[in-house]
């Protein structure tokens, strides 16, 4: 119990990795403790895993569905082992990245589980046993887990969004419990692979969280060109696993039943709070687990902090970094804040989802008067030339003032454009200040430009109304 850390980083996701990383920036002496590799969730098992397999196989979609556009290349294989190599050698590549970062820092890692073992103690307990470190100051970033259904016990056909990220065969059918966005994002990447997706969904929409309008074409393109199914209003009540798949059987609008080769159930995360020893130091989770911390990452006991999604919504990895940066700055002695006026939130879907502040129904119903502009891509140059012209761009700003409230995307490069949309809410940009920027031409953001000229009543590519 010789060592005695300025601070000590449980858990290495995006979170947790960040904030080590500009701990030991900051000159502080800084340990981060890790079970499995570095780079949490997010890096080996979440965000860029699932990102390989959608840009995989919207590759082979369109070689398979591009004759319109002249591409002919014929009945397009697929090699699925090689897909998931190539997928697994992206995460691995840049994990070993966050090691590199932390030699370079002057991060001390080490492999184990640790928990609070009261003030300033850290107990780790790795292949060699336990240890205790001291410490000045700990930031738990534990992240969180797949819920699980209890009569949908996860296995070799009910799977998590991990295992479906593993998969090395495609499913024939594949059902998807939960349609918020893992089921939206990793449902899509098997349409397009062969599979005969059914969603269902207990709310009566798709992405609850986004306003209809947005989740629309969307929709619309899965039923259409991928012929995905989607019950909503739907409630999942029960299944019987065997040796060969699951036959589930749900009630609601659409009851029924069906048999599956596979399930993913995604139906949220909840924060990994227990086993914590957050007890030892006098702090007790919420009612759904979450610990409660103030704009500066701080818990109630003192040296303590948490971040990413261990204290809430959203479960972002983007979120989750940035309040690692403010622990550690707060833990250095710097007056920072977590006071972000804009998180983007996007789904990684074809058309894809983006959007920064609140729902156009949301907004509506603060009561307070507004100005909106809708621009459809369908009428962009640059989406023509991209073969994606579903979706449109929104911008929403407040009438009196002109201060852009929030911008809602769907369409192809939404992920992209929504940083533009964030620096516009971040600054406090009006609707002037977004139709005034010169965009390049032709370009998908030339949309967003739009969109805010029709807020105005000035577009020139669509009709003022
Ligand atoms: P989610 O909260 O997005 O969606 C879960 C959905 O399941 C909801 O629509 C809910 O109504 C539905 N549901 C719950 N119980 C159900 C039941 N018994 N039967 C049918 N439907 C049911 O959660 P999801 O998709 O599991 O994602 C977990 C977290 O991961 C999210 O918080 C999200 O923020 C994060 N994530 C973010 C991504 C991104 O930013 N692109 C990608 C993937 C995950």
């Amino acid at each position: 119990m010789s060592e005695v850390y300025d601070v000590v980083v449980i858990g290495a996701g995006p979170g947790g990795y960040v904030a080590a990383i500009r701990a030991a920036q900051l000159g502080l002496r800084t340990l981060c403790v890790e079970k499995g590799n570095l780079g949490g969730v997010c890096l080996n098992v979440g965000c860029i895993p699932s990102k390989a397999l959608i840009g995989a196989s919207k590759l082979y979609w369109k070689a398979r569905n591009g004759a319109h556009m002249g591409i002919l290349a014929g009945d397009a294989g697929l090699d699925m082992d090689a897909m998931i190599d190539w997928k697994d050698g992206i995460t691995n590549k840049l994990t070993s990245g966050i090691g590199g970062l932390f030699k370079a820092n002057g991060v001390e890692h080490r492999v184990g589980s640790a928990r609070l073992a009261g003030p300033g103690k850290v107990v780790i307990e790795g292949e060699a046993g336990a240890d205790a470190v001291l410490t000045r100051n700990v930031i738990l970033a534990t992240g969180s887990t797949p819920v699980q259904i209890p009569f949908l016990p996860f296995g070799e056909h009910v799977l998590d969004s991990t295992g479906a990220l593993a998969l090395r065969e495609v499913p024939g059918k594949l059902a998807v419990v939960g349609g918020g966005v893992i089921g939206m994002e990793l449902g899509e990447v098997f349409a397009r692979l062969g599979s005969e997706v059914t969603v269902i969904e207990a709310l009566p929409r798709l992405l609850a969280a986004f306003d209809p309008d947005v989740v629309r074409p969307l929709e619309q393109k899965q039923k259409k060109k991928l012929g995905m199914k989607h019950l909503v209003d739907t409630k999942v009540e029960g299944a019987e696993i065997d040796a060969e798949g699951v036959t589930l059987r749900w009630s609601g609008k659409a009851a029924g039943e069906g048999r599956f080769d596979k399930v993913l159930v995604a139906v949220g995360r909840r924060p990994n709070s227990a086993s914590l020893g957050l007890e030892t130091v006098g702090l007790s989770p919420d009612a759904r687990g979450f610990v409660t911390v103030d704009a500066q990452q701080r818990t109630t006991a003192a040296g303590v902090f948490a971040i990413g999604d261990l204290v809430g919504n959203p479960m972002l990895a983007h979120k989750a970094s940035k309040e690692g940066e403010v622990a550690a700055e707060v833990v250095a002695g710097h007056p920072a804040a977590m006071d972000v006026r804009a998180i983007p939130n996007v789904v990684y879907t074809d058309p894809e989802i983006a959007s920064v502040g609140p729902s156009l129904e949301a907004l509506k119903a603060e009561g307070r008067p507004l100005k909106v502009g809708k621009f459809g891509f369908g009428a962009l140059g640059r989406a023509m030339t991209s073969d994606a012209t579903d979706g449109f761009a929104r911008v929403v700003g407040d009438a009196e003032t002109g201060e852009i409230l929030a911008i809602h995307l769907v369409g192809a490069e939404a992920s992209e454009l929504v940083a533009e949309a964030g620096l516009a809410l971040e600054m406090g940009a009006e609707l002037d200040d977004l139709s005034l920027t010169v965009h390049a031409h032709p370009t998908m953001a030339e949309g967003v430009m739009e969109a805010a000229k029709a807020a105005l009543g000035e577009a020139i590519h669509a009709v003022n109304r």
